[in-house]
């Protein structure tokens, strides 16, 4: 403390405040009426603290307090009072003042004054050091929250050029098969635009969600699914159903779980019923633990055990594809022989390092 403004209409009292500091090497500059003291703060920021008599003709303590309160980055308040005013003490406490003084407290007056303003000052430095701090590690967090809003905004931009560029070579390869000579050749090309689609769709999940780290799988293959019935011909899908639980997977998760249910929906639909159409379920159960399962399933002719990729149909690419990601899914693959047509299931973790109990 080096600079003390001192409000009191009692002239001996200042002069004796002013001796008292200057023996401390404090300045006290001292005012006798409220209105000068405002304006003594008003002209000089450099006053550490301020002592303010309550009881004062004209503007009284209590005002006083309350005005300089007002002032943007006042110094702290002590007020200074008689004995018999600990009820207007209190008050004052309760208006901002820091502490109060009792005047005449034999001799100890100038003491205890001087305790009060250095406390005061202490007090005041603290505080403003504390929200400084606070201030920062706010700015900081606006910060970082601004930069992940960037992030994420240009993570989307990113998935939007990539599913436009997907979508962009699944419509040159319909072109490409619609103008092939050779039925096969078509064929091969639309299975090779409904894989690519697969795919795209994925990244379409991605920027229209606000989350760029997971795919909500039930939208995904809700859309999927919307994709397949609109390029296959003939309604052919009329009778395909989705059901999941609500699952959420990262995105390469995403891609591996929609290219199996591409494959296998297409298998479905070409082998399952030779004769006409039939129902083609897909769901997803979440079965706890991190584990998800699959299935799709059709109530058809079923695979037949010694059906051999040297089938004339077949290229056995589909089931090779389907291996393939399900390694990358981690996941076991398993048909199940109780059921009546074909129902392939594929269990696999939903994220990566989740924790497994062990068994
Ligand atoms: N749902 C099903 N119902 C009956 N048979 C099936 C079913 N799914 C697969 N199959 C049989 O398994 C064989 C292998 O399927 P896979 O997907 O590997 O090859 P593909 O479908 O013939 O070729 P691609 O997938 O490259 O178009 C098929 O040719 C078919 O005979
Ligand atoms: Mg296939």
């Amino acid at each position: 403390m080096r600079k003390a403004l001192y409000i009191d209409d009692d002239a001996g009292l200042r002069a004796l405040v002013q001796r008292g500091f200057r023996r401390d090497g404090i300045e006290v500059v001292h005012v006798a009426d409220g209105e000068s003291g405002l304006k003594a703060l008003e002209n000089d920021d450099s006053f550490d603290v301020v002592a303010v008599d309550l009881y004062m003709p004209g503007l009284s303590g209590l005002e006083t307090l309350e005005r300089i309160n007002q002032m943007p980055n006042h110094p702290p308040v002590v007020v200074v009072t008689g004995a018999q005013d600990s009820r207007m003490a209190v008050t004052a406490l309760k208006a901002g003042a820091f502490d109060y003084v009792i005047k005449d407290v034999q001799g100890e007056f100038i003491y205890l004054l001087k305790a009060a303003l250095q406390a005061a000052v202490d007090a005041m430095r603290t505080h403003r050091a504390k929200e400084a701090a606070e201030a920062e590690v706010r700015e900081a967090r606006d910060r970082f929250e601004a930069l992940a809003a960037e992030r994420a905004m240009l993570m989307r931009e990113v998935n939007h050029r990539v599913g436009n560029s997907l979508q962009l070579i699944a419509s040159l390869l319909t072109l490409q098969a619609n103008s092939a000579r050779d039925p096969e050749v078509s064929k091969a090309l639309a299975s090779a635009t409904g894989r690519v689609l697969a795919v795209a769709q994925v990244h379409r999940r991605l920027y229209t969600s606000d989350d760029v780290q997971s795919v909500s799988v039930d939208q995904y293959l809700t859309a999927l699914v919307e994709d397949l019935r609109r390029s296959s011909e003939s309604n052919a899908l009329a009778q395909l159903t989705l059901k999941t639980d609500p699952v959420n997977v990262d995105p390469d998760r995403a891609v591996a779980v929609g290219v199996i249910v591409n494959e296998l929906v297409m298998n479905a639909l070409k082998y399952a019923y030779p004769t006409g159409k039939g129902a083609i379920r897909v769901a997803i159960r979440d079965t706890g633990n991190n584990r998800a399962v699959l299935s799709v399933e059709d109530d058809g002719v079923g695979i037949a055990p010694q059906s051999e990729p040297s089938d004339r149909k077949s290229t056995g690419l589909g089931q090779r594809i389907v291996k393939a990601m399900g390694e990358k899914l981690n996941a076991h693959i398993e048909t199940d022989p109780s059921h009546a047509g074909t129902r392939v299931l594929v269990s696999f973790d939903m994220r990566k390092d989740a924790p497994r109990p062990a068994l």
